[in-house]
């Protein structure tokens, strides 16, 4: 039997999700990608309605990138009953879950639906949003599911952005003011002191307002100590109302 690699997305497909798919052509020949927005996992229910939909336009991209299957499921296929919140364990109230309580929640909860539909044996996530990413592994691990989890790396563009469906509403300004963003981080990457070194770069870009800027251990998600060997830099803020989220490896400091 084939193995099918699984790439679970919300549509509004760009380059970054489409090297997901990319990657999962390297696992398998049978790639399933799932296009829903998920309503459990959005707090905010005017970003819901606002979220893009078109599921034509991204059923193309996937298969251009090499999807075999998409599937666009409605909510009754995903939730034909009231669906038990699947909790995310603690972490899920930090950093991201500080301003979307109940997001990470509704992640697992439609993830453990789309995996019990799919039966994947391979699913790709991108490091794009690493909180995610740290949890799905860990609810993967802990409930002993077989579906091996592969992460992607997170694709940037030429100048610096880190890919997301958002960027669209920055503006150019707001895009010129978002590279604050990634020149921290490349900044703190090369930094004894990498923390206080984002926190400077971004405190002096006025248009920026920060959300949080740490440096963690990608091990246990807990702040980096100065023992920790594989640490990450992880930043959210605000530009002209988008919120933007990046991170990056650390390679020294403490
Ligand atoms: O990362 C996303 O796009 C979503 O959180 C996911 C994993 C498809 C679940 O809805």
């Amino acid at each position: 039997m084939s193995k099918t690699a699984f790439v679970p997305t919300m549509g509004a497909l760009h380059a970054g999700h489409l090297s997901l798919i990319e990657l999962a052509k390297k696992y398998s020949d049978d790639v399933v990608v799932s296009i829903f927005v998920n309503p459990l996992q959005f707090e905010n229910k005017d970003d819901l309605a606002k979220y893009p939909r078109d599921i034509d336009g991204d059923s193309q991209l996937a298969r251009s990138a090499g999807a075999t299957e998409i599937w666009a499921p409605t909510y009754d296929e995903i939730y034909p009953d009231n669906p038990t919140i699947i909790s995310a364990g603690a972490l899920a109230d930090k950093y991201e879950g500080v301003n979307r309580p109940g997001h990470f929640d509704g992640v697992v909860t439609v993830v453990d639906r789309l995996f019990k539909k799919v039966q994947p044996q391979y699913a790709i996530f991108g490091e794009k949003d690493f909180q995610q990413l740290f949890i799905i592994k860990e609810w993967v691990r802990k409930n002993q599911i077989p579906v091996e989890i592969i992460s992607a790396p997170l694709i940037r563009d030429s100048d610096g952005l880190a890919l997301s469906s958002r960027n669209i509403r920055l503006g150019d300004d707001g895009r010129r003011t978002a590279l604050v963003i990634s020149r921290a981080l490349h900044q703190a990457s090369v930094s004894n002191h990498p923390e206080e070194r984002m926190l400077e770069i971004l405190k002096s870009e006025p248009g920026f307002t920060l959300d949080y800027a740490v440096v963690i251990d990608e091990e246990s998600f807990e702040l980096a100590t100065p023992g920790t060997t594989k640490r990450r830099a992880l930043i959210a803020g605000w530009v002209n109302g988008v919120r933007l989220l990046d991170n990056m490896a650390m390679s020294v400091g403490a």
